[in-house]
């Protein structure tokens, strides 16, 4: 299997670097050779309150490291199916609207290109019966009045507001999480046995393949007179091979982002904790929640290795370790629960910041600290091929215990190795809000971002 693999991705590279090329402009090395650098901004940060907070004069000392700017999130109208913004206040409003705002950017970034995203599992309606009605994104597909309208809107959307093109991060249903039945003693046996993570995910999703395909080719067509970009980001834990017939879809795109992590969360795994985002198979229990395998799906259907952009998250994932867990952290953890404390900046549940995390390792402030303030162990692999973890077990009473899995700028920049070993496009960061944007953790902003480019460009 692995020899297969290998070989088509070979072939894939030596046509992509004869092949299709980026988007990049007034670029000095030979094409080919550049590395794109994505970064996303979730504009959601722009409201919170206190250190997650990002505001577009913080932003800025990001963009001479991005050749792209994704602004997310638009939305999607249900029954109208017309392309929303999901915060009119926040990003229309005459005058001082955050999309006009960001796309002035461009006056000073001249080689920066910005994209409007819309879905990234931000577009997400509340209320009491939301979660009983059906997937906007899919009904829209069934629908070709629906699908026209998209389209015209959202061009709209895009021309009026002065963006250099759009991606489309559909929200698709998500594989269903592997269900652990413990109980039977080891985890492992666990593993081998009663995993179950084969239900049927889309009964149409055939026919929603085809309609997304549809779907891009019309927008692209929409796009094309004005020169405008077309980008699709694969969201974390949908599966490419039931929704993007990517022989089809990747004429119309100028690259696709693959959100190859949060394989494992504290939401969907609220029992078992794993590497969330891991480069390379860690043993035969996940042999698709890896980056490589994601890429490898890609390429062995006829991607060039120039359109595919490595998805990176800044962000960890934290469990809260019982006193059944062990002392060694060592993953699988078992006896998890999704209940870490939330972190000070973001406020979010089951994620932390790499400024979060950072503040969690050993350091001067907590060197000598007891407790729910005592440093995790950091534990760092050599091989590059799964990440970093930390943790601190749980005392006797069962308190304070936590694993973290999550990306620093060094296992960030192993991936862009990555990206540069197989002649991939470039990174796309998910996303500079969780970066350390106020240089909390070394003084140094935005490290991950940083390393990130030192690597693409060395
Ligand atoms: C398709 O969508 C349009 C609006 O975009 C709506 O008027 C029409 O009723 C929809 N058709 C079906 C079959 O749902
Ligand atoms: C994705 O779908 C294919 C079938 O199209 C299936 O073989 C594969 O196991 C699925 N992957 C995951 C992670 O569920």
């Amino acid at each position: 299997m692995m020899k297969t693999l290998a070989l088509v991705s070979l072939i894939c590279l030596t046509a992509s670097t004869v092949g299709v090329l980026g988007v990049k402009v007034g670029q000095q090395q030979p094409q080919g050779l550049q590395k794109h650098l994505v970064c996303y901004y979730d504009s959601s940060s722009f409201v919170k309150e206190g250190l997650g907070k990002l505001v577009i004069d913080e932003l800025e000392p990001a963009l001479q490291f991005c050749d792209y700017l994704i602004y997310g999130y638009a939305g999607i109208e249900r029954e109208s199916h017309k392309a929303v913004s999901l915060n009119q206040q926040l990003d229309l409003d005459l005058g001082k609207g955050l999309y006009r705002t960001v796309t002035r950017l461009k006056r000073k970034y001249p080689n920066l290109r910005i994209l409007l995203s819309v879905g990234g599992d931000k577009d997400i309606e509340t209320g009491e019966d939301a979660k009983d009605l059906p997937n906007k994104y899919l009904e829209l597909l069934e629908n070709a009045t629906g699908r026209t309208r998209f389209v015209n809107t959202v061009f709209s959307l895009v021309k009026t507001y002065g963006f250099d093109g759009l991606d489309i991060a559909w929200q698709f249903p998500k594989n269903k999480p592997k269900k652990v039945h413990s109980g039977i003693g080891s985890i492992w046996k666990g593993f081998k046995k009663v995993f179950s993570g084969d239900s049927i995910v889309d009964e149409k999703s055939e026919e929603h393949k085809e309609q997304f395909t549809a779907l891009l080719r019309d927008i692209k067509n929409a796009l094309r007179p004005d020169n405008l970009l077309l980008s699709t980001t694969v969201l974390p834990n949908v599966n490419s091979s039931l929704f993007y017939d990517v022989p089809a879809v990747i004429n119309y795109l100028d690259f696709v982002n693959l959100a190859a992590f949060d394989f494992f969360t504290p939401q969907r795994n609220p029992e078992v904790a794993d590497y969330t985002a891991p480069i390379y198979e860690l043993s035969e229990r996940n042999p698709e929640f890896n980056v490589d395998a994601q890429v490898k799906y890609w390429l062995r259907h006829s991607c060039p290795a120039s359109k595919i952009n490595v998805g990176v998250a800044t962000y960890g994932r934290p469990w809260k370790l019982s006193d059944d867990s062990g002392e060694t952290g060592l993953p699988p953890v078992s006896h998890v629960v999704d209940e870490a404390p939330v972190g000070g900046n973001t406020q979010l549940h089951g994620i932390y910041s790499w400024p979060e995390t950072c503040a969690l390792l050993p350091n001067q402030n907590n060197a000598y600290a007891k407790g729910a303030n005592a440093p995790l162990t950091k534990v760092q692999d050599p091989a590059k091929r799964f990440g970093t973890y930390a943790y601190r077990a749980a005392d006797k009473k069962g308190n304070n215990g936590i694993w973290v899995s999550f990306e620093d700028p060094d296992t960030a920049a192993d991936k862009a190795g990555y990206v540069k070993n197989n002649n991939l496009g470039g990174i796309a960061l998910f996303d500079l809000s969780y970066d350390d944007f106020r240089g909390l953790c070394t003084n140094d902003k935005y490290p991950i971002l940083r390393a990130v480019k030192y690597r693409l460009v060395n």
